[in-house]
């Protein structure tokens, strides 16, 4: 049984009458224990939707439909107690904005002890050690950074860091970590990306990454899934997809990496238009007024189907494989 298991999942904001605007549109996906999976894809593709219906931290208005489990446990029927009881300890998440992920006016100690005290029943004394123990872990010596400080006395790397902490501090099997380097300069992030592999490696956690960055999918997971208008396009192995991309879209994002294909100094690719707002999607495939390759097949939406070589993809004119026989060079 894969340890995340999500079929079909909509995210919906209720509209008037029987009206419902979909979010994440029928997204599908599973990982494995000690997997790790990229879900990458464009500004308001539905990504960060996708992660707080598996946390059941949708906001205020917004529902999760669809299939959801953890290890077999309905995450989308759970009550709030028992996903209060799931969050920290059997799943935890790393936020794209440190300083909003953390309680200013509570000490880094504290916030990090919090989880522990609640979830394995440690005594306050042990929670504290136990906190020290896990900032030192990230990072953060508490020589150089007692475990009294507040959020606002660190920098943004040592934030994300704090938030690292409090999210592996109770040993979670799966770990998402939405946008975790965004908001940092590309030498910490680096060094996160680092930390967060290191981490999930040593505690052989599952790690659901997300990102708008292939580079970053690149570096931290084996298998990725792109996500356009709210549902997965192409998936399979991450070396395999980026070395020979089947959906227009997944070409499309190569094209615009500064650092993807092409002689230097040559103009980026970019994918003309933007990604449809939820309610501004075109019938049929929701990437067609944006495609090279649409036509009028492309009235009907493709489903996700795999092909023979481990990968999946939902178009109904996908590149071909660059050989027949479907090996990609390493
Ligand atoms: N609280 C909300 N109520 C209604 N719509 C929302 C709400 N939050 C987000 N949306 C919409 O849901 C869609 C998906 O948003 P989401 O935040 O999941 O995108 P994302 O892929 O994470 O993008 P980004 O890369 O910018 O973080 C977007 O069209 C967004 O405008
Ligand atoms: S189904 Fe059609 S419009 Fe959609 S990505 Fe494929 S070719 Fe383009
Ligand atoms: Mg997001």
């Amino acid at each position: 049984m894969a340890l995340l298991d999500i079929t079909d999942l909509r995210v919906e904001i209720a509209g008037p009458g029987a009206a419902r605007l979909a979010l994440v549109d029928g997204l599908s996906l599973t990982l494995e224990r000690g997997q790790s999976l990229g879900l990458v894809g464009e500004s308001g593709c539905g990504k960060s939707m996708t992660a707080l219906a598996a946390m059941g931290l949708l906001p205020p208005g917004l529902r999760a439909r669809g299939r959801l489990t953890l290890d077999g446990e309905d995450l989308v029927t759970a009550s709030e107690p028992r996903l209060c009881g799931l969050r920290g300890r059997r799943l935890a998440m790393i936020f794209q904005e440190p300083m909003t992920a953390l309680n200013p006016v509570r000490t880094i100690g504290s916030q990090v002890a919090e989880g522990p005290r609640r979830h394995l029943g440690l005594t306050r004394r042990q929670a504290r050690a136990h906190a020290r123990a896990v900032l030192d872990r990230v990072g953060l010596d508490p020589g150089r950074f007692p475990p009294g400080l507040y959020p606002h006395q660190l920098s943004g790397g040592q934030r994300q860091r704090v938030v690292i902490a409090i999210a592996v501090a109770c040993g979670p099997e799966l770990l998402i970590a939405d946008e975790p380097t965004t908001a940092l300069d590309v030498a910490t992030q680096a060094l996160i990306l680092d930390l967060i592999n290191d981490l999930v490696a040593e505690r052989t956690m599952a790690l659901l990454m997300i990102s708008h960055d292939l580079g970053v999918i690149a570096e931290t997971a084996p298998r990725l899934a792109v996500m356009y208008a709210g549902r997965v396009v192409e998936s399979g192995p991450t070396a395999r997809v980026l070395a020979a991309p089947r959906h227009p879209y997944t070409r499309g994002l190569m094209g615009a990496i500064p650092r993807g294909r092409g002689a230097p100094g040559a103009p980026l690719a970019a994918i003309p238009g933007v990604v449809p707002a939820p309610d501004r999607r075109p019938s049929g495939c929701a990437f067609a007024d944006r495609c090279p390759r649409a036509d009028a097949a492309c009235a009907t939406t493709p489903a996700l189907r795999p092909d023979t070589s481990d990968q999946a993809v939902a178009c109904h004119h996908p590149h071909e494989r660059p050989d027949p026989t479907g090996s990609v060079a390493p």
